[in-house]
């Protein structure tokens, strides 16, 4: 543009890393944790099984499994300081901007001790991310509804545990519903790592400086609140809400086909998976489970998402395009069912996607050729000039 470089519109980013974590095909719709398939680590797994999986490499033996679990477990309690940083928000703040700050934050109470040189110190750091996650997100849910913090359990799994700091209330135990957390915790499971999607390429570049984990995850969950990335949860739903009732897709169909009009469908289509996301699937089967459960018949929003769905699939815009529901599509409604306010979906989307963070993370600093991340451009500026005074310029 400059006269200098001609700006190849066809310029596509190269790979930007080698990894051995997941692997996803695009084309054929496949996602595999450390060549697991998602759906059967969905089906059988566990999360705390699945992030020993995503960090170690392999699945655990039972004695391995029962001290990682222990080793979380023991660490769901934060810092009592914590809680006046907690304070200091507006009680209207957004809990994704709260859960920023507070992970930030824990860089205050643990950056020094933290050698991330030494393979230990950051297998603990990463076990205190997995474990503080769901504390944190159960911390700025219970601040927005204005309602007093609950404390972890150590007699609770990963996700009845989070169930509880969400829903019990000093006047009344929350009950957890096994089928509930099965599903909290395979919603978990589908979120838990995508190879280099922006979030994680924003975790991966601030550790390549070498800061510390707790202030790069931090950067990740920044990255993750976009519309365009984690948002499109909280925003697909906002999408069905608008939309309302079946009768009126079509009128979205044609905004969201017109080149003019900034609306999109959200929840629909992805910078790689050109073919169903196999999370989609596990997660429409989840939405439908949640909602047997709950004795919700006739969710207006679930009838308008697979009207929605049928009608896209059969349009030629979107089966040219390649634009088919992703994991964020069946999620909102999911999540909604279960009691979490719109606002809560990101942050659900962060505390499970810590895992792959922290395992990509780990992944780039034992690297021993791993060098600090410095992208380049192609420059389309004003060529070179001289400096000329004010009082000569026109
Ligand atoms: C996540 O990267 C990851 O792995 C992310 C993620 C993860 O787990 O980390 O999978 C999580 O972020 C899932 C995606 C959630 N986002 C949304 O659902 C928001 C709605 N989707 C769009 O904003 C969009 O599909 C993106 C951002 C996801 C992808 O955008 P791209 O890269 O532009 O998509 P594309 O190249 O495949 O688009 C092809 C065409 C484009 O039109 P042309 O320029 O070719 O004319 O389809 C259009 C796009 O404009 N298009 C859409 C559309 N998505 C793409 N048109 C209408 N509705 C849509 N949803």
């Amino acid at each position: 543009k400059s006269g200098h470089f001609t700006y190849d519109p066809g310029f596509t980013s190269t790979a930007s890393c080698e990894s051995d974590i997941t692997y996803i095909d695009g084309e054929e719709g496949v996602l595999l944790y450390r060549g697991y398939p998602i759906d059967q680590l969905a089906d059988h797994g566990n999360f705390i099984e699945t992030c020993f999986l995503l960090l170690n490499g392999d699945l655990p033996t039972a004695a391995e499994y029962r001290e990682f679990e222990r080793a979380i477990t023991m660490h769901t309690m934060v810092h009592e300081q914590m809680t006046f940083f907690l304070r200091g928000f507006r009680r209207d703040a957004h809990p994704m901007a709260i859960m920023c700050g507070m992970v930030g934050a824990l860089s205050a109470f643990y950056h020094d001790s933290t050698d991330i040189n030494d393979p230990t110190q950051r297998m603990i750091a990463s076990r205190r991310l997995i474990a503080k996650m769901p504390t944190i997100a159960a911390m700025a849910y219970k601040y927005s509804a204005g309602q007093p913090i609950v404390y972890p359990r150590n007699d609770l799994d990963y996700a009845e545990n989070f169930l509880h700091m969400c829903f019990s209330v000093p006047a009344e135990q929350y009950k957890v519903d096994p089928i509930l957390a099965r599903a909290m915790d395979r919603i978990f499971i589908l979120h838990a790592d995508h190879e280099q999607n922006a979030s994680t390429s924003t975790v991966r570049l601030a550790g390549s400086s070498g800061a510390n984990p707790f202030a790069c995850i931090a950067a990740g969950i920044a990255c993750l609140w976009g519309p365009a990335h984690g948002g499109a949860n909280e925003a697909a739903l906002n999408m069905l809400q608008q939309i309302g009732t079946v009768d009126r897709i079509p009128e979205f169909i044609k905004r969201a086909k017109d080149k003019n009009d900034p609306f999109r469908l959200m929840g629909f289509g992805h910078r790689v998976y050109k073919n169903y996301d196999p999370r989609a699937r596990v997660m429409q089967q989840t939405c439908h489970e949640v909602l047997n459960v709950l004795g919700i018949k006739d969710d207006p929003m679930l009838d308008v998402a697979l009207e929605l769905e049928k009608i896209a699939l059969n349009d030629e815009y979107f089966v040219e395009k390649k634009l088919y529901p992703n994991i964020d599509f069946y999620s909102g409604i999911t999540l909604k069912a279960m009691g979490f306010p719109t606002t809560m979906f990101t942050v659900l989307f962060a505390l499970a996607r810590t895992v792959g963070w922290v395992a990509q993370w780990n992944e780039m600093i034992e690297d021993p050729g791993q060098r600090i991340g410095r992208p380049r451009q192609l420059y389309t500026g004003a060529p070179r000039r001289d400096y000329v005074d004010v009082g000569k310029r026109k």
